[in-house]
């Protein structure tokens, strides 16, 4: 089976999505992964624009062994030079050099002639192949180039020692069939294009990144540029993880292979999350929260029944826990008592009835019911106390000159927890104080303050999103005053996180 070269551009163009820069030592971080996962080339950055863009591209080439180690540069030959300098290190290094050969970016961008722009191309690969072994070269906006043109650059450029060849749709303008027409129109149009390997990079304005680097591997493409969770300029670039787990489950029309381990999926596309700070989308193709989740009844019990009646992929092909049942108001008896076991949670048949009726009612008024909202559902039924904690008191120092320090008071029974700290703002100092006066150790997933009355007066509540161990608990709470509704709602977290450890009867399942 053909293999497809995967050509990670995450440091690179995905960097270059607003909001996603990243820390020389991130970089290195994620460079790591990358490397874990599997794929063959590692774009690590754009040394000539910004000293610490070139640092990053070193340190990668010091420490990372494996992949194929790419730096980008302009035709030009003191970015060529910085790139080389950037490769020194690296075991495998690529120089990437790229020149825009669309009319209109040839006319308005450069203000060069055709013939001006070939010579500058061939004079860029010809310099970098006297640099390092591995040459790409890439026509930016090659999509909206002539075609006739573009077979003449990529001949010369073949000749000067160009080794990858690579067509971006820059714009992400192109459509999967013109795309692929398009590519033949090219292989078939220069002479000399089996002396390179021919690579895709597709932007997703129009949505279609990953389709068109589909197309693209069905008429010869075999290297194809990708993103982690499909980061990059605008609207980013084609889906690592969605192109592989298409080629993967579909792998009757996709007689391909590559060298990514699809178990390292979740791992890496979570590291990335968490170290540029973007949220993974809910619904996501193969990491969102949602993609294997199931609300509606009918869906769950077919899961239930067999799991490939909603489900294409397993979520541990891509290293997640497990598929996911979400209780709504769609969800019947059978996904409700399914879960109740699967947390460890034991009723008769006849509390589980009543409390099957009771969940209808709350999934009636919200969108989910977490499992924490079970524990509640569950300990009314049993009788049972949820309220281990009780807030008596708290206060904070802040102001634009003072560290934020809390104090707080927390009863537990007959006893007196209280403690201080301090935090980077008012709220995370009262943070801080609760989870020391009580000895826990909370990692703070998610924090939503909104306004439920309306006027300056209003009630504010707040969500707050916990993870303790290997438990998310959510808590709320709600007064005039945030900061109160704050340390309310994490106090009410904490509570539900107690109920559950003293209901809980030895489920299987610590994801929720
Ligand atoms: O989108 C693009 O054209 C690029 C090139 C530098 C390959 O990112
Ligand atoms: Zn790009």
């Amino acid at each position: 089976m053909d293999r497809i070269h995967i050509f990670d551009t995450t440091l690179r163009d995905g960097e270059q999505s607003p909001g996603a820069s990243m820390s020389v030592e991130q970089k290195l971080e994620v460079a790591t992964q990358l490397a874990r996962l599997g794929v063959d080339v590692i774009e690590a950055g754009f040394p000539i624009s910004s000293p610490h863009q070139l640092e990053g591209c070193k340190l990668i080439s010091r420490q990372v062994r494996g992949p194929v180690i790419a730096a980008l540069a302009r035709a030009v030959e003191k970015d060529i030079d910085c790139a080389a300098e950037s490769l020194k290190d690296a075991e495998h290094p690529r120089i990437h050099t790229f020149l825009a050969t669309s009319p209109i970016h040839m006319h308005y961008k450069l203000k060069k002639t055709p013939d001006e722009v070939v010579e500058m191309a061939v004079q860029a690969v010809r310099y970098a192949r006297g640099k390092v072994a591995e040459v790409e070269f890439s026509p930016e906006d090659g999509t909206r180039s002539e075609i006739p043109f573009l077979c003449r650059i990529i001949e010369k450029v073949i000749d000067a020692g160009a080794r990858i060849i690579n067509i971006p749709d820059t714009v992400g303008y192109t459509m999967p069939w013109e795309y692929s027409e398009f590519l033949k129109a090219i292989m078939e149009g220069t002479p000399n294009m089996d002396k390179a390997e021919l690579s895709v990079h597709c932007h997703d304005d129009l949505g279609v990144a990953v389709a068109n680097s589909l197309a693209a591997v069905r008429v010869g493409a075999r290297q194809v540029e990708v993103t982690v969770g499909g980061i990059g300029e605008r609207a980013g670039n084609a889906c690592l993880e969605e192109f592989v787990m298409a080629l993967t489950v579909r792998s009757d029309l996709h007689p391909y292979t590559t060298g990514i381990n699809t178990k390292q999926i979740w791992n890496t596309a979570r590291m990335l999350s968490n170290t540029i700070g973007f949220p993974i989308p809910r619904n996501k193709p193969i990491t969102g929260e949602n993609a294997f989740a199931h609300e509606s009844g009918i869906h769950q019990d077919g899961v239930l029944k067999k799991r490939e009646t909603y489900e294409i992929m397993t979520p541990e092909a891509v290293g997640r826990d497990g598929s996911v049942l979400v209780l709504g108001r769609h969800s019947g008896m059978h996904g409700f008592k399914s879960r109740l076991a699967q947390l460890g949670l034991s009723l008769s048949e006849e509390e589980t009835r009543t409390a099957y009726e009771r969940f209808l009612v709350i999934a009636d008024r919200k969108k989910e019911v977490y499992d924490d909202d079970l524990y509640v559902i569950v300990s009314e039924q049993l009788g049972r106390e949820m309220e281990t904690y009780g807030l008596e008191y708290f206060n904070i120092l802040s102001g634009n000159t003072a560290v934020p320090t809390a104090t707080v008071r927390i009863k537990e029974g007959t006893e007196i927890h209280e403690e201080a700290a301090t935090g980077d703002g008012p709220v995370d100092a009262i943070f801080n104080a609760i989870d020391r006066a009580l000895g826990v150790q909370a990692r703070l997933l998610e924090y939503v303050v909104q306004a439920v009355t309306p006027g300056r007066a209003a009630i504010g509540e707040v969500s707050v999103s916990l993870e303790i161990g290997d438990r998310k608990i959510v808590g709320r709470g709600a007064s005039t005053d945030i900061l109160e509704a704050s340390a309310k709602a994490y106090v009410n977290a904490l509570n539900r996180w107690k109920a559950f450890l003293s209901m809980r009867t030895g489920g299987t399942d610590e994801s929720v």
